[in-house]
């Protein structure tokens, strides 16, 4: 399985930027994903042709209905979205969502026909206070769906989401092979097929290490993945 390489674009992105997802199809790099904001996701699929699998950085968790302003994978399936992000350490602090929440938005987002990165991760204090694999399994025990079939994990710890941290290459072994286990007591052997990206200040200077440490099947990119001249230089290190 080639390494994943996931941009995901957060409240960032205008009209001219679609200039950027157009470079990154038209390079021939395999395995780019990009997460623009709904409002660039229409023209994204367009200028992508099929190069770039686009995908939506959230979803509700119904298809439709009374409420304002959210959008539901449904309709992301319908503009030619691939895949959805949910649970973003982001969507947990700024929207106050818990574990049940991103299990039914993964739900519906497998319901749709989607493809589901599913974020987990520690804060600092977790780590520092060793409850790194504890949280990690709370989070997966109340956020999986029925089903590994399309499922993608992300693991990001909070802390080193922007910051210009990463965890030491050992300790992104010790959680991706945590949750490669959980995932495994979960769905027995679908659990091995399950992808694991890493996610966290990513840049092209530190992808390449990132992707050589086991079972990282990919890489969640934020920053870095906001122009094709960066995100192509991480994906050319898979
Ligand atoms: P940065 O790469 O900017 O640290 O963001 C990571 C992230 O949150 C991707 O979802």
């Amino acid at each position: 399985m080639p390494a994943l390489i996931v941009g995901n674009w957060k409240m960032n992105g205008l009209g001219e930027d679609i200039a950027e997802i157009a470079a990154m199809a038209g390079s021939g790099a395999r395995a780019v994903w990009i997460a623009p904001p709904f409002t660039l996701i229409d023209r994204a699929v367009i200028v992508s042709a099929g190069a770039v699998k686009i995908g939506g950085q959230d979803c509700h968790a119904k298809d439709k209905g009374a409420h304002t302003g959210c959008v539901s994978a449904a309709m992301l399936a319908d503009l030619g979205a691939g895949f959805v992000i949910v649970g973003h350490s982001e969507r947990r602090r700024d929207n106050g969502e818990g574990d049940a929440d991103v299990r039914a938005k993964a739900a519906a987002g497998l319901a749709a026909g989607l493809e589901v990165i599913l974020c987990i991760g520690e804060t600092r204090e977790q780590r520092d206070a060793g409850q790194t694999d504890a949280v990690l399994s709370r989070q997966l025990a109340g956020s999986l769906p029925d089903t590994a079939e399309g499922l993608i994990i992300a693991y990001e710890p909070v802390w080193a989401i922007g910051t210009g941290l990463t965890p030491t290459l050992a300790d992104v072994a010790a959680a991706h092979g945590h949750i490669r286990t959980e995932l495994v007591g979960r769905f027995g052997s679908a659990g091995h097929g399950v992808r694991i990206l890493y996610g966290g200040s990513v840049t092209p200077a530190n992808a390449g290490e990132l992707l050589g440490v086991a079972e990282v099947g990919g890489l969640l990119v934020g920053g870095a993945s906001l122009t094709a001249q960066s995100l192509l230089a991480i994906a050319a290190a898979a």
